[in-house]
């Protein structure tokens, strides 16, 4: 049985724009010549396209979480709790789209890492200026991560300011202090946040009664579903390395999995868990 052939579809015919000389089109508003020349495999491997592609998603990821941070920071010490709310929900999104990610790197075998590996010399996503900055931000304030950043005055310099000024939850605890509670702002900025007693004591009062503190409620349930995301990466990122290169030093020079699992421990909001024994 044969049948005729349909002549070729031209969208031109319901209104499509087809020519676009002197006009923006879709890859000069997103950049695309930019982004897609991005990628310099130094090796033959055919894997090394997934290594590069993974991280530098990642990066994008991780620039648009920087910038919703930002902003839930802004409306929060300006009071306006639900803005915030609404980009703190994204945030934890854009931390579970990284965590999917892991799944399409995870077909990477040791054997083909191999291959390229010596191509990354030290490189490493230890020295990750944004990952680093999503950190301070949150308030994993560890001045010693700057190290690798120093020789970029353009790098080190916002990680120093950042550090400089309060964090994020540094924000919701003048929140806290705003609605009444005990709670003094912490006397150092630049360093991790620290369990508080005061703090706990005043988040277990929320907790018990959340119809009265609705708000603050809210906001600590944000914090901690962005950290209970964040923990997963970590242990993507931990399960995966250990996959892909077993207990081998890693590029940038620490033990490798051995750090990796130590960053397990990393707790950005304390007060946050802590509370939950107490209820
Ligand atoms: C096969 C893939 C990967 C391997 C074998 C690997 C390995 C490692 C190792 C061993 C470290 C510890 C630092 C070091 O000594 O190098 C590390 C840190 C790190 N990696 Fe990866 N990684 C991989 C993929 C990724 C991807 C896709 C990202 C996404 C951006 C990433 C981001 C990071 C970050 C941010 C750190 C610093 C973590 C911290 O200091 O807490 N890694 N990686």
């Amino acid at each position: 049985m044969t049948s005729d052939a349909l002549p070729a579809y031209d969208p031109a015919a319901e209104g499509a724009r087809m020519s676009f000389d002197g006009r923006m089109s879709y890859g000069d508003y997103l950049g695309l010549d930019a982004i897609l020349t991005a990628q310099h495999p130094l090796s033959q491997a055919h894997d090394e396209l997934l290594f590069i592609i993974q991280h530098q998603t990642s990066e994008l990821w991780m620039k648009l979480a920087l910038h919703e941070l930002a902003a839930a920071r802004r409306h929060i010490a300006a009071g306006d709790l639900r803005p915030a709310f609404k980009m703190l929900a994204r945030v934890a999104r854009i931390m579970e789209q990284l965590n999917s990610a892991w799944d399409v790197l995870r077909t990477m075998t040791p054997s083909e890492y191999q291959l390229f590996r010596p191509a990354l010399a030290e490189s490493s996503g230890f020295q990750s200026f944004q990952y680093r900055m999503i950190e301070f931000v949150a308030g994993n304030r560890n001045m010693a991560m700057l190290g690798p950043h120093a020789h970029r005055a353009d790098l080190a310099g916002p990680l120093r300011d950042e550090a400089a000024r309060p964090s994020l939850y540094d924000e919701v605890l003048a929140r806290l202090a705003t609605a009444g509670f005990d709670v003094p702002p912490r006397a150092r900025l630049d360093v991790p946040h620290q369990p508080d007693a005061k703090a706990r004591a005043a988040w277990a009062e929320v907790y018990r009664d959340p119809q009265q503190h609705w708000e603050l409620y809210e906001l600590a349930e944000k914090l901690v579903d962005f950290e209970d995301y964040f923990r997963r990466w970590r242990f993507n990122h931990v399960t995966t390395v250990e996959r892909v290169i077993g207990f081998k030093r890693g590029s940038g020079g620490t033990s490798g999995v051995s750090y990796l699992r130590r960053m397990l421990d990393v707790v950005l909001f304390p007060d946050l868990w802590d509370l939950r024994s107490d209820l």
